[in-house]
């Protein structure tokens, strides 16, 4: 599944393999080379009759399809691209790892960078000779620049077949019969729904045991630069029944890490009534359920956080993984004022103490934005020392890239290239270095690692993640996969953590 990790790499970047993946990321890493696209859990899944493996559901339109999906943007955009894999799945389409073996083409994409969608708008523009040739072949564009750009798209590319915005995601499958029965294309679905429901599916995911779940869309905040509260609409969070109910679904389907997200998950539930439904409650609900034995939850917003979260974190210790991502964007209280993140830097490392207090393993991932509008080197330095400070496991970096439609549109974009790009790499290069010496740390202790599956370069070591979210490295076969493992921590980049599992467990 293609990815972001660089510009295309937004919301919240949950898995950031160690430090460096911020690094890795801004010097040009595209995550296309680290993970496939989504063509099912092992490469190629076409079936070779597709209508009896997909059941009942299987649709004649749809059924025999080979489709070849990628994705753009945050974890929230994978979620969407994995259920929509889902919903295609259970109606008999295939999924294949070549584009250009594919039938249907979707781009599930991003708007929150101007890069983001310059690389869709390339891949679009390249696209018109192939369509040309053959018409059959479909091109589909969901997620948040059809919301935002869905006009735009079918003037510009009117070969394009079918625009789904973020809010029609789960009528995907009934839009693509549209097209196949002869609607008029583009077809243009942007509307907004009040609610994405997907029903019972399962999601088609690219990691057999670790899944995500969005238990909030949208988001109520409007911080000056981002344009995610115009392509998500307004924050609808999901009954705690509903999130428990999906996650026993992937439970049953092998899953044994769930990742919650939210773009500010501290206030899910606020909608449907905080008596009801809160962050910690969902927690609660999670932990008791069967067969799932690790919880995570992103993004966390420093103005939201209370102290309750993290008693619950520390009280629901054993799967509630102690990693949190929480973005400070600057370490300057006069940027974070015109970019209306609603906190101050001391109020950003109270919650940090906080959390640390109440759990003393905690790992904190954190985003910035280098050359907002206004930011001086005074402002840009306050961002410096609060990374030292603060000692983050992890930081995205991103340059600031005006956005069409946001609040900081009327600001000037006054810090030339060449200087975002100098403060970008100070700041890479620092990350780094922190990463390094708190990954070496790591030599010598035994971590618990959740082991994914085989390593892409090397298929006789194993790849997971320990509980605060490393990358670790270690031998071992394909049988491992999904369990949890001991593993003693031998070596140390700022990537990753290289290890050895110990024999009869923990010692
Ligand atoms: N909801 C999350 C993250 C939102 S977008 C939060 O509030 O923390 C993911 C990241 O992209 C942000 O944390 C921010 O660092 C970055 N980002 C968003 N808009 C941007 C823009 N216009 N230019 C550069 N980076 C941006
Ligand atoms: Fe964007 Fe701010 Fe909402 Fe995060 S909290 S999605 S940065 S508006
Ligand atoms: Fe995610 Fe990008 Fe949309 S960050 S919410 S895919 S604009």
């Amino acid at each position: 599944m293609e990815a972001f990790w660089n510009s295309v790499r937004p919301l919240f970047h949950p898995d950031p393999p160690g430090g460096a993946g911020a690094a890795a990321a801004e010097r040009g890493i595209e995550s296309a080379d680290k993970a496939p696209d989504l063509c099912g859990p092992s490469g190629a899944v076409f079936a070779a009759d597709p209508m009896a493996l997909a059941g009942s559901k299987a649709h004649p339109l749809i059924a025999g399809t080979k489709v070849h999906l990628v994705t753009f943007g945050c974890q929230m955009n994978k979620y969407d691209s994995e259920m929509v894999a889902g919903l295609l799945g259970e109606h008999g389409a295939g999924f294949v790892p070549n584009e250009d073996d594919a039938e249907l083409l979707v781009f599930n994409t991003c708007s929150v960078r101007g890069r983001a969608e310059d690389r869709v708008y390339g891949r679009l523009s390249y696209l018109k000779r192939r369509k040309s040739r053959d018409p059959g072949f479909l091109i589909a564009v969901m997620g948040c620049m059809a919301q935002k750009e869905g006009e735009q798209i079918a003037q510009r590319f009117p070969y394009v077949d079918l625009i789904v915005g973020t809010r029609q995601l789960h009528q995907f499958s009934s839009l693509l019969e549209r097209v196949r029965e002869g609607a008029p294309t583009p077809l243009l679905a942007i509307d907004e729904s009040p609610k994405v429901e997907f029903g019972e599916t399962v999601a088609r995911r690219e990691s057999r045991h670790m899944a995500y779940l969005t238990v909030t869309r949208g988001c109520n905040k409007r911080c000056t630069y981002c344009v995610v509260p115009y392509t998500r609409g307004p924050e609808a969070s999901r009954p705690i029944e509903d999130v428990v109910a999906e996650a026993r679904r992937l439970v049953n389907d092998g899953v044994v890490e769930i990742m919650l997200l939210g773009q500010t998950i501290d206030t899910y539930g606020y909608d449907l009534g905080r008596e009801r439904a809160n962050l910690t409650k969902l927690l609660r609900a999670m932990h008791a359920v069967e067969g799932l034995k690790r919880i995570r939850f992103i993004t966390s917003h420093p103005e939201e956080c209370q102290e309750d979260l993290w008693r619950a974190m520390s009280d629901l210790g054993d799967k509630v993984m102690p990693f949190v991502h929480m973005p400070a964007q600057s370490g300057s209280d006069r940027v974070l004022r015109r970019m209306a993140r609603g906190y101050t830097r001391q109020r950003y490392t109270e919650v940090v103490e906080m959390a640390r207090r109440f759990c003393p393993e905690v790992e904190i991932a954190c985003d910035w934005i280098v050359g907002f509008c206004g930011e001086s080197d005074a402002d840009f330095e306050a961002s410096v020392a609060m990374m030292e400070e603060i000692r983050f496991q992890s930081s995205y970096i991103f340059k600031y890239s005006p956005r069409e439609g946001t609040p900081a549109l009327n600001l000037e974009d006054d810090v030339p290239e060449e200087v975002k790009r100098a403060r970008n790499q100070r700041l890479l290069d620092l990350q780094e270095r922190i990463s390094l010496e708190k990954n070496r740390a790591h030599v010598g202790r035994v971590e618990d690692v959740l082991a994914e599956g085989p390593s892409k370069t090397d298929p006789s070591r194993l790849t997971g993640r320990s509980r605060q979210h490393k990358l670790v490295h270690f031998p071992g076969g394909a049988e491992l996969a999904g369990k949890i493992v001991p593993v003693r921590v031998t070596g140390a980049t700022g990537l990753s953590l290289q290890g050895e599992t110990v024999m009869g467990g923990r010692e």
